[in-house]
């Protein structure tokens, strides 16, 4: 097959782009550079620095199908700037789902996200729960679900929406490399590296067991794995949706305890207020995945997420740390 991999210069995006291309797959990367880092775009795959507005269609010639990723994605960012995320989310996936129907590209696997929930009733969260979400990223991620739903119903789209939940960790050569970085996980790791001076807590009076929130930490590997089953299995007219994650969840404090163990290093962690709009507890249920997809997550120990991003995070030059925020 040859697909078009939006945003495979950021996080997921290369990750999947690396992912096909090492299985066989011909890949393209259309990308405009905003959050992504050119480097990170796979040997072997063609690159058009560009936006979905003005290059979709050029991005598609001779593309069989589409892994979406491209978008903006911090929640605390799309609460403080709305139009962005309207902007660049919805209306930028608009002009790509109409530059596919031109094409006659049908094929589409979706980068959804737990945000589309809100705060859940009850967890593990199912596919069938409410979606209620509390910040503008995860209303415009759901409304792009929406609309892909539409477009499977009229116009024979194949398309699978992946919601996924707190993906980390790194997978063939690729991982987590952000000028502003906010995720726990790589914020941790650059405590250990000597790249900040410690790791904030956002709360400890959670209703969790140790009162820090709790959330599903997904390698991202095994997320790519899921991209490509639900690429091949894509059906006309039909639109899924699944969430992804290692169906166990893990404390701030948890994480925290197994980046020290990893890295060997202290990590000095401080207690700070709570982040406005984090819920308590994220875990997911990926039985409909597992049931429908034949999707198994492989790298379920939080050990094994954490040592791959420490090594990603060994593996980037002086240029990548000087550059961040
Ligand atoms: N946290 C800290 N200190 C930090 C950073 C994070 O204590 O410096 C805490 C957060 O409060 C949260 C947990 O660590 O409890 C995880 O935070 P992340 O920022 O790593 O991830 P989120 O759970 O906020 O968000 C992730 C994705 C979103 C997605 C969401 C849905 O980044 O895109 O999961 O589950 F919408």
């Amino acid at each position: 097959m040859r697909v078009l991999v939006t945003g495979g210069a950021g996080y997921v995006g290369s990750v999947c782009a690396a992912e096909l291309l090492s299985l066989g797959h011909e890949v393209v990367v259309l990308d405009d550079l905003s959050t992504g880092n050119r480097d990170a775009v796979p040997e072997g795959a063609r690159f058009i620095e560009g936006n979905l507005l003005d290059d979709s269609a050029a991005a598609l010639e001779g593309v069989d199908a589409v892994i979406h990723c491209a978008a903006r994605s911090l929640v605390g960012e799309s609460v403080e700037q709305p139009a962005e995320y309207w902007q660049g989310n919805v209306v930028s996936t608009l002009a790509l789902l109409e530059a596919m129907r031109s094409a006659g590209v049908r094929n589409i696997v979706f980068s959804s996200t737990a945000a589309t929930y809100g705060e859940p009733e009850q967890v593990p969260i199912t596919e069938d729960m409410p979606t209620r979400p509390t910040n503008t990223y995860g209303a415009t991620k759901l409304a792009i679900d929406q609309a892909i739903t539409s477009y499977c119903v009229a116009y024979g789209f194949a398309a699978t929406s992946l919601r996924y939940f707190n993906v980390a960790g790194a997978h063939l050569g690729h991982g987590e490399n952000r000028v502003v970085e906010t995720h726990l996980i790589p914020l941790v790791l650059q405590v250990a590296a000597g790249h900040r001076e410690e790791i904030k807590v956002f709360g400890d009076n959670w209703p969790t067991p140790d009162g820090t929130c709790v959330r599903d930490y997904i390698h991202v590997g095994d997320l790519a794995d899921a991209h490509v089953l639900a690429l091949e299995s894509n059906e006309p007219g039909v639109h899924r949706i699944f969430n992804l994650g290692s169906g166990e969840g893990f404390s701030v404090q948890e994480v925290i305890d197994v980046c020290r163990e990893v890295t060997g290093h202290e990590i000095p962690a401080s207690l700070a207020p709570r982040r406005a709009g984090d819920p308590a507890t994220l875990i997911a249920s990926s039985a409909l995945a597992e049931n429908e997809l034949g999707w198994k997550p492989k790298r379920t120990e939080l050990r094994t997420v954490v040592a791959d991003a420490w090594d990603f995070l060994g593996s980037l030059g002086d240029a990548a740390h000087s550059a961040r925020r």
